[in-house]
């Protein structure tokens, strides 16, 4: 690292509270970074992050009262841009440290963690929350159960770290994802699926939503649950060719026309698009069935906040708030920091992480042609390729890897 101040570029968002009409209007901000850390801090140079509709989501909630993913970073100091006016988007990806004034943490070390868009990261760390697979982000102003989102993993103590170019991309796109779809699945599978013979999974082309039925295929391939349940996805008219080839439902629906494919069967609708007026309907058909049961609905995703979605519009952006549809019945919501907390008392860690590792492994293995790798470098080239997102949506068989580096090669070598 050099010893004068380093430029900083960030890409940020105009703050809904703020600018309602322009809530998500992405600017760079160039800003500085001292040469000299403040006492207990890490410099982090962000390498690449994963980008997919999770990251729309956090920006979606970003003012949220409950959820305030602008909360985890502050957006810089400029003329034009403050932390008052604009957020910025957390991003899982991967960086090395350039620079430390933590005693047990040494410049050079890779890690990957809730970073954010940005060229450099400058983040406090408490000294006594340091230990040989990971370090915290103290974020006193957030409630304690944000603390999975504090910590940064040092990849060379992380038993799941694959250290190639190619183990990186998989892991920013998927480990954010498949978390939640592993747990979930474990949850609903630890009371016997709740009897259910048909899983319907919405925004089945979203990664969350096709791991958690790669994961459901899994155990009935190996026996473990009833080897009659059904997997059906639920997606959009443009997503349906991609959505079947990844053959990991037995069947996939359009929502324009799903009414015929849901027949008697004992269902559990895992909700991943979080749209009322799909929901509305799923549930008015359930309800004219004649034999057939939903035996319970979980909401696992929102992909229906992304930016000029009927959703994200719909929001109050002065408040942040948006009502549940009186008339949708609740969603179980499904929290896996709380299961995870129950199965602490059930397993041991040891096992906890045996099965994990399991499950890592054979998903890098099975994920490799599910997508295909997009990268995007530049802050300029990483600014436009957002707004594309914004205005026409993801294609689900892209898995954006974007840098604000030119050169991310030759950012290393800084
Ligand atoms: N509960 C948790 O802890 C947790 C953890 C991880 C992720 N999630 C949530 O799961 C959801 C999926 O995230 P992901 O990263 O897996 O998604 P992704 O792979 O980027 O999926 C994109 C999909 O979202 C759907 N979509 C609907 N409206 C859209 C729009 N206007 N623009 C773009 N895409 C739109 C499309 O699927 P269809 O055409 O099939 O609808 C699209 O293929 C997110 O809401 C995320 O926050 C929750």
């Amino acid at each position: 690292m050099t010893s004068t101040a380093i430029t900083n570029l960030s890409l940020c968002f105009s703050r809904p509270s703020v600018q309602s009409d322009t809530h998500d209007k992405a600017v760079i901000a160039s800003s500085s970074i001292p040469a000299h850390l403040p006492p207990n801090h890490i410099l982090i140079q962000v390498d690449r992050f994963g980008f997919s509709a999770n990251n729309i989501t956090y920006q979606a909630l970003g003012e949220q009262p409950h959820f305030r993913y602008y909360d985890f970073h502050a957006a810089p100091e400029t003329d034009t841009v403050s932390s008052k006016t604009h957020g910025l988007i957390p991003v899982w990806g991967f960086g090395s440290i350039i620079a430390s004034s933590v005693s047990k943490i040494i410049p050079g070390e890779r890690i990957y963690g809730y970073l954010a868009p940005t060229r450099y990261l400058l983040v406090p760390v408490s000294p006594s929350d340091v230990n040989k697979h990971a370090f915290y982000v103290p974020r006193l102003h957030l409630p304690a159960d944000r603390r999975p989102y504090n910590q940064i993993i040092r990849c060379a103590g992380d038993p799941e770290y694959t250290p190639s170019a190619l183990g990186e991309d998989l892991t920013m796109l998927y480990r954010p994802l498949f978390w939640t779809a592993y747990w979930f699945e474990d949850w609903i599978f630890s009371v016997g699926y709740r009897g259910a013979t048909a899983f319907l999974v919405s925004s089945a082309s979203a990664k969350t939503a096709f791991c958690a039925a790669y994961l459901i295929g899994k155990r009935r391939a190996g026996g473990e649950a009833n080897s009659n349940v059904k997997i059906i996805g639920l997606t959009s008219k443009k997503n349906m060719a991609f959505t079947k080839g990844l053959s990991l439902y037995d069947e996939v629906v359009e929502y324009g026309s799903f009414t015929s494919a849901l027949g008697r069967e004992k269902w559990v609708y895992i909700d991943v698009a979080g749209s009322d007026d799909l929901n509305k309907r799923v549930f008015a058909h359930f309800q004219t069935l004649a034999s057939g049961e939903l035996i319970t609905s979980v909401a696992l995703g929102m992909t229906t906040l992304a930016p000029a979605s009927e959703k994200a519009t719909s929001l109050d952006w002065n408040t942040n708030t948006f009502e549940a549809s009186s008339e949708i019945p609740q969603l179980e919501q499904f929290f896996m920091v709380e299961w995870l907390n129950v199965r602490k008392h059930q397993l041991s860690l040891k096992e906890i992480f045996d099965r994990q590792h399991r499950a890592w492994a054979d998903l890098m293995v099975d994920c490799v042609l599910w997508v295909r790798l997009e990268r995007v470098s530049g802050a300029d080239s990483v600014k436009r390729a957002y707004e594309k997102i914004a205005s026409t949506g993801f294609s689900p068989d892209v898995g954006f890897i974007w840098s604000m580096w030119d050169d991310e090669t030759a950012a290393a070598k800084l």
